[in-house]
């Protein structure tokens, strides 16, 4: 029997009730399974401003790095939309980043047979097969964390990276595709942005040591519309952190709903941050309509690459499939003839599902 230490943020509006659901399977899990995980709650974001004054307490960080992984709801809101830069609720989202060392960030965006009416696509387009692409995105560098300021009437933000920087998440990404369909497409702006460039020549030659794996280079602006276009078209997406943050949200409407899509972040160390990639909706907070289900399945990306339990990360995406093809449906991916639930009853009937 195992015990794993969990650090859990649930963050700000629509975090906590997500949250809620997604630790009530894990707890299922342990039952079903025999392992037994222990919470640290912790606080992030908005909530740790109101409490402490700060978005990110030491106290957060240091748990974190206690603990053998970390589960985080979503920061923010526009209680404290208003606050200066480096005092944003946003900004304990980066320092857990940097701070934990996480620069991989895997968002799979995959369409469930079961979900394929909520696809805005139409059918044709995407066939009897489904969806499957992984966005590798490049998570502790580029705009995000290069120098920035306001000067009087001007503002700036940098953009930089390192060929280190850039060798290792690509690596990462062709990794990922030899487990996959061997196909890696990298995102840039390489016509205009000399990180783009240098992005280019260090993915050649990280590419030289896959030599299975076929890759291109596409223009972002380009990919944005491939998305829609053809995504089928698309395996593994190697692309930065902005970018990847743009084009994940676009790909997960094509599952359905930003309220689908999970994430992994994984760096060198031993503790990888699981996350829904939507915000705190705070148009939706309070209401039991959030979708749990980019949480629940979040949690199964913890269990598979944080734990290796790959059974116990079957058990939560197959709960899930069971739930959605008995056509149980939160409001943002219900349609016609399919049954409305609130988030709690979402999360129910997925425990239920839950089996060896
Ligand atoms: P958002 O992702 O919170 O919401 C965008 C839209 O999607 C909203 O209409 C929302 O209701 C809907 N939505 C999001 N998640 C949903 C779910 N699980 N179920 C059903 N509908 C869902 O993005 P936003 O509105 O641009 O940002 C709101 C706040 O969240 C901002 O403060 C932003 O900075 C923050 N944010 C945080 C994270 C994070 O913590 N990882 C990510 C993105 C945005
Ligand atoms: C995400 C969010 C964050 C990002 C923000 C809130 C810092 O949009 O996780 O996708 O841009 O990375
Ligand atoms: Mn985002």
């Amino acid at each position: 029997q195992m015990n794993y230490k969990i650090a859990v943020i649930p963050g700000d509006g629509i975090g906590p009730d997500i949250i809620k659901e997604a630790q009530r399977v894990l707890e299922k899990i342990g039952e079903v399974y025999g392992h037994t995980f222990e919470y640290s709650e912790l606080l992030a974001g908005g909530a740790a401003l109101d409490a402490e004054g700060i978005p990110l307490p030491q106290k957060t960080i240091d748990e974190c790095k206690n603990s053998d992984s970390v589960l985080l709801g979503a920061v923010g809101g526009p209680k404290w939309d208003h606050l200066d830069g480096k005092m944003r609720p946003e900004q304990a989202l980066l320092g857990l980043r940097s701070g934990l060392g996480l620069f991989a960030n895997l968002r799979p965006a995959v369409l469930f047979n079961e979900l394929k009416a909520a696809c805005p696509l139409k059918d044709e387009i995407i066939g009897d097969d489904g969806l499957d692409i992984m966005c590798v995105r490049e998570l502790t560098g580029g705009i995000y964390f290069g120098k920035r300021g306001t000067d009087g009437s001007k503002a700036f933000d940098t953009l930089e990276y390192s060929e280190e920087e850039v060798k290792r998440i690509a690596k990462q990404a062709f990794e990922i595709a030899m487990k996959r369909d061997k196909k890696v497409t990298s995102v840039d702006k390489a016509n205009i942005l000399d990180t783009s460039r240098l992005w280019r020549k260090v993915v050649e030659e990280v590419a030289k040591d896959y030599p299975e794996v076929t890759y291109e280079h596409m223009y972002v602006d380009n990919a944005a519309m491939q998305l829609v276009r053809y995504p089928k078209q698309f395996d593994v997406i190697l692309t930065g952190n902005m970018f990847g943050d743009i084009l994940s949200d676009e790909a997960s409407m094509i599952t359905g709903s930003i309220g689908m899509l999970p994430s992994a972040s994984l760096g060198e160390g031993k503790v990888g941050m699981y996350e829904p990639i939507h915000g705190s909706a705070p148009d939706i907070a309070g209401q039991n309509i959030a979708n749990p289900i980019a949480t629940i399945l979040s949690t199964a990306m913890m269990l598979r690459y944080s734990f290796s339990l790959e059974k116990e990360a079957d058990a939560i995406e197959n709960a899930v499939k069971s739930v959605l093809a008995k056509g149980y449906r939160t409001k943002d991916i219900v349609g016609t003839g399919e049954q409305s639930v609130g988030t709690n009853e979402m999360g129910d009937l997925i425990v239920q599902e839950i089996q060896k």
